[in-house]
């Protein structure tokens, strides 16, 4: 048998090769060119194979081409990113939350979808909050827990506290990781609010450099923005008015570029986010990173370091105490104070939209020392008394911001006053003194 099959299949070939007809013996040539294609060729040129290929080939190409048309024909899908309804320009870096959310938004101003289908969820954010223990980062990781966004604290405790974070400890939704900015960390985010800085007097005269203000606003800005590079998440730094020093301008806007002296006590802060603004519009300019830069301005309300040297604190913290309430200098420069949910408003305004900035982010109601002093009598106690002190160097004589620019771009305001807003901290400070006080006895 297996003979019979090998004389039938050398028969196959020689069939094959041997040109039929009469003019073989007389035709070497034809013979030769014949047995030189090779075989591959030869099997698609039989039985039709190469037709066939080719109608298949021009059936795929057609669906293909056609394809995008059709897709445009039918429903939309918002949370894909190659058939996303967004142009290029609008969606463009921004993350998927962002692009679900501005996709109802950009479909209502074409007028051509209806919206997003249901069953498609809105994806969430990964947000990671440095320095979210501390005073406005705790109310800031508030607002976006809240909202439903995943959010990751890094802190090192230097001036924020567990307590701050603790009602959100059984919140699957968050973590805390204990970390110093100062070096490098790897995690995969959308956005990074970059709020880790000892940002009070008290701790920033500490140990200027090594511990406190200059090393982390340089060095944990640059491992932040690094970060941010590397994942292609939005980074979004806190700044602050300290910018403007001394200022000769009043109010501030954010083309005034301050008065700051470079040699002074507060200088490792003032300096310290000059230099954190700059390295922030270095890497958007030379890498591309999406970054927003907030200056905000005095701000106050309830999870305020208690004897952090910032005047509100300080004030409410001593009439509780039934201290007397220090005045540094005559009291009559002046500040604007700003409720915490106003600026993590802001915040969150200036995150989600597409302006770089820098923006003020403050209240403009102006108030001079004494005055704050006096709403802080109305609201705890109208039998405190003032103590004069001399005043510490360099402190700025005006600070109060031109919010323009934050109010027609961002359109975002403050809403609570500083009559409105100081009642609404001063049960916390009772409830903290107290216990203080209580731990104090306990010793
Ligand atoms: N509160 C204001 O009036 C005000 C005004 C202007 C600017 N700012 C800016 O807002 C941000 C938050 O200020 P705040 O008032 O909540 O201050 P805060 O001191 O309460 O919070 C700062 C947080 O950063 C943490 N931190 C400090 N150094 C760190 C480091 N190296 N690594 C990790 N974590 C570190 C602290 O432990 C703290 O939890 C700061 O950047 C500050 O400069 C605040």
């Amino acid at each position: 048998m297996k003979q019979l099959h090998k004389q039938a299949t050398a028969n196959h070939r020689r069939d094959e090769e041997i040109p039929i007809g009469p003019a073989s013996p007389y035709s070497p040539k034809t013979f030769k060119q014949h047995r030189s294609l090779p075989r591959s060729i030869n099997y698609l040129f039989k039985e039709q194979r190469l037709l066939f290929i080719l109608i298949g080939i021009l059936i795929g190409s057609t669906f293909f081409i056609l394809q995008p048309t059709l897709s445009r024909l039918g429903p939309s899908e918002p949370n894909s990113s190659s058939s996303s309804p967004l142009p290029r320009s609008y969606s463009a870096g921004l993350t998927n939350h962002d692009q679900v959310s501005t996709f109802a938004q950009y479909a209502r101003n074409q007028g051509k979808v209806g919206r997003v289908p249901a069953g498609i969820p809105k994806k969430r954010s990964r947000i990671v909050v440095t320095g979210g223990a501390g005073f406005v980062g705790s109310h800031l990781v508030d607002k976006l827990l809240d909202r439903g966004d995943d959010v990751i604290v890094i802190d090192n405790f230097f001036t924020g506290r567990k307590e701050n974070l603790v009602h959100r400890f059984g919140n699957p939704r968050f973590e805390l990781i204990r970390h110093d900015v100062v070096e490098p960390i790897l995690l995969e985010v959308d956005q990074i609010y970059h709020l880790a800085c000892p940002a009070s007097p008290v701790h920033y005269k500490y140990n200027p450099v090594l511990d406190c203000d200059y090393k982390t606003n340089v060095m944990g800005t640059l491992n932040m923005l690094g970060l941010a590079k590397r994942i292609g998440a939005r980074f979004l730094l806190t700044s602050t008015s300290e910018v403007y020093g001394d200022p000769l301008e009043h109010p501030q806007k954010e083309t005034y570029w301050g008065n700051v002296n470079p040699i002074g006590e507060r200088s490792c802060y003032d300096e310290g986010k000059r230099t954190a603004e700059t390295l922030t519009m270095d890497y958007h300019r030379g890498a591309g990173v999406e970054v927003r830069i907030a200056r905000i301005f005095n701000t106050y309300g309830p999870r305020m370091c208690l004897d952090d040297g910032r005047v509100v604190s300080n004030f409410v913290a001593q009439a509780i105490r039934k201290q007397p309430l220090t005045v540094y200098g005559d009291g009559k420069q002046t500040r604007s104070f700003q409720y915490v949910s106003d600026l993590v408003d802001g915040l969150v305004a200036l995150m989600e939209n597409e302006h770089v900035g820098p923006f003020n982010l403050g209240n403009p109601g102006e108030f001079t020392m004494l005055e704050l002093a006096e709403v802080v009598k109305e609201t705890i106690d109208a039998s405190a008394t003032i103590e004069y002190r001399p005043n510490t160097a360099d402190d700025p004589h005006k600070r109060k911001p031109d919010i323009s620019k934050a109010k027609e771009l961002l359109n975002w305001e403050p809403k609570i006053s500083l009559r409105e807003g100081l009642p609404l901290m001063v049960s916390d400070f009772q409830n903290r003194i107290l216990n203080e006080d209580e731990g104090k006895g306990l010793k």
